[in-house]
């Protein structure tokens, strides 16, 4: 296999951490980006005891322009995964989510990776090749009363993900959307809902990989989110925003 150069972003916990031990082997180079320093470290010795090569980069996605900076420094890159990203909801019994929150939210989750996106489609453009792999939510379809700054950023991600793939198809440039359920990592426990289909970071790490090489477009993990995701495309949307109202 040839050698492959991957950028993760934020590779210091859950689904990222797990996609960097997944990736991690003697043909590969690891850019792993994180904000905790410590727990980046422990997953960059993991890979290179698995044999990668391994730089680490702290990062903070609130700064855009110091995160556009970085990449536009960083070797050509075969993959690169913008996953990090911010949880976040409102509890019924406040009024309205925060601005702050809402504008963290926004930064983190829509601003900086498209951002991060386009510099990389640039460059990735300009060699005729490469794999940009966006970490979305399956909230992206639901208008979720609970979070609706979350969903909509998400939402966001994935119209932006389907447009940027159509425009670098003709410069040999794959753009991917991975759309995770309910994966069992910091953020989703912060969840107190019930989550069905719970499904482990590493799990879901192994599915994302397989079909990142089979150059899928669209990933949602674990699948049944799929099939609800269908079955609720069908539904009148009044009645969808009745039942979204009732949870
Ligand atoms: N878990 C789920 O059920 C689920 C479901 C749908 C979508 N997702 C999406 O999957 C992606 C990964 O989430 P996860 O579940 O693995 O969550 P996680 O375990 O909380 O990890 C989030 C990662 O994002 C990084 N991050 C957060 N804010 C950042 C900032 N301002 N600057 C730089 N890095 C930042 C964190 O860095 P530090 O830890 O170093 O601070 C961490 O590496 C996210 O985009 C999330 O929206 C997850």
């Amino acid at each position: 296999m040839p050698h492959k150069t991957i950028l993760i972003t934020g590779a210091s916990s859950g689904i990222g951490a797990a996609l960097a031990r997944a990736y991690a082997r003697a043909d590969v180079t690891l850019l792993l980006w994180g904000r905790d320093v410590a727990r980046l470290n422990d997953v960059a010795a993991a890979c290179r005891a698995q044999g990668a090569t391994v730089t680490t980069q702290l990062f903070d996605l609130r700064d855009v322009v110091g995160f556009a900076r970085l990449l536009g420094a960083v070797p050509p890159l075969d993959i690169a995964i913008f996953n990090a990203g911010l949880g976040g909801s409102a509890p019924a019994d406040v009024l309205a989510e925060t601005p702050e929150a809402a504008q963290a939210l926004a930064e983190v989750n829509f601003t900086a990776p498209v951002v991060g996106a386009n510099v990389i489609a640039g460059a990735m453009a300009q060699r005729g090749a490469g794999h940009i792999v966006l970490v979305g939510s399956i909230t992206e379809s639901f208008p979720l009363p609970m979070a609706p700054t979350y969903s909509a950023t998400k939402a966001g991600l994935k119209l932006f993900a389907e447009a940027l793939g159509i425009r670098m198809a003709r410069h040999g440039v794959k753009v991917s959307l991975v759309s995770p359920g309910f994966i069992d990592t910091p953020m989703s426990r912060q969840v107190i809902e019930p989550k069905p289909f719970l499904m482990t970071p590493d799990a879901c790490a192994a599915i994302i990989v397989r079909k990142i090489a089979a150059g899928a477009r669209t990933i949602v993990v674990p699948w049944q989110f799929a099939v609800i995701r269908g079955f609720s495309g069908l539904l009148p949307r009044p009645l969808l925003r009745w039942i979204l109202s009732r949870l």
